[in-house]
């Protein structure tokens, strides 16, 4: 197996779900920022916003509303993941980006048919970029699937993400409370043929 920082960097990330209270360092949240927009997207469009939320009471706001949302928006028949989320956000002790202290949420402008691939890529740099710093992070796809609510738009759109733009997914991040399980890698999903 071939090691070197950058292999190792993905080999060891691991969605993390126990955030420490404490704040990340400004020079860090501008490397994770400047990670993101390092990625490459489709056509070069570079149409994406990431919006990097560090107030707590806000971000404890935008938790209620997201709570709220879950039960207009989520059908019962929708798939197991979001179902099983839904039913956790009765809990008024839910919080969908785990208390991290900073989220970073990721947007693109509409009718781009490359807003998620591009978002997408431009967050796993960021959790890579966060692995080498000694972060956790966590990818959050809440406001994804909550992202035409018209109380979770008009807040979004108080923090600058114009009502328009695609809600692609988000990034949890802090320093790590408690190391998360690795969970195994699938067989048989790669192949090579020569
Ligand atoms: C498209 C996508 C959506 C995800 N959404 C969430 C989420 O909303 N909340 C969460 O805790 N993890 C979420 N994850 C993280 C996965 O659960 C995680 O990557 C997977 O369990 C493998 O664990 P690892 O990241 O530690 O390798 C998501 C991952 C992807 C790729």
């Amino acid at each position: 197996m071939i090691s070197n920082p950058v292999l190792d960097c993905i080999r060891s990330r691991r969605s993390t779900r126990h955030f420490d209270e404490q704040q990340i360092q400004p020079e860090q949240l501008n490397a994770l920022l400047e990670a993101a927009i390092w990625a490459p997207s489709g056509g070069n469009s570079q149409s994406w916003l990431f919006t990097a939320v560090q107030n707590r009471k806000l971000l404890l706001e935008l938790n209620t509303l997201v709570r709220q949302a879950f039960q207009h928006w989520v059908p019962d028949d929708d798939y197991p993941a979001k179902i099983n989320a839904k039913t956790k956000a009765q809990d008024e002790n839910y919080n969908f980006y785990y208390h991290a202290p900073t989220l970073i949420i990721a947007s693109n402008r509409p009718g781009y048919a490359n807003a998620m691939a591009d978002c997408s890529l431009a967050l796993e740099n960021i959790f890579l970029a966060a692995e080498s710093l000694g972060l956790g992070s966590c990818y959050i796809n809440q406001l994804h699937w909550l992202r035409d609510d018209e109380n979770v738009r008009a807040f979004l759109y108080e923090l600058g993400i114009p009502r328009k733009h695609i809600i692609c997914n988000a990034a949890a991040i802090g320093y790590i409370k408690k190391a998360s399980d690795v969970p195994p890698r699938k067989e048989n999903t790669t192949k090579i043929i020569t």
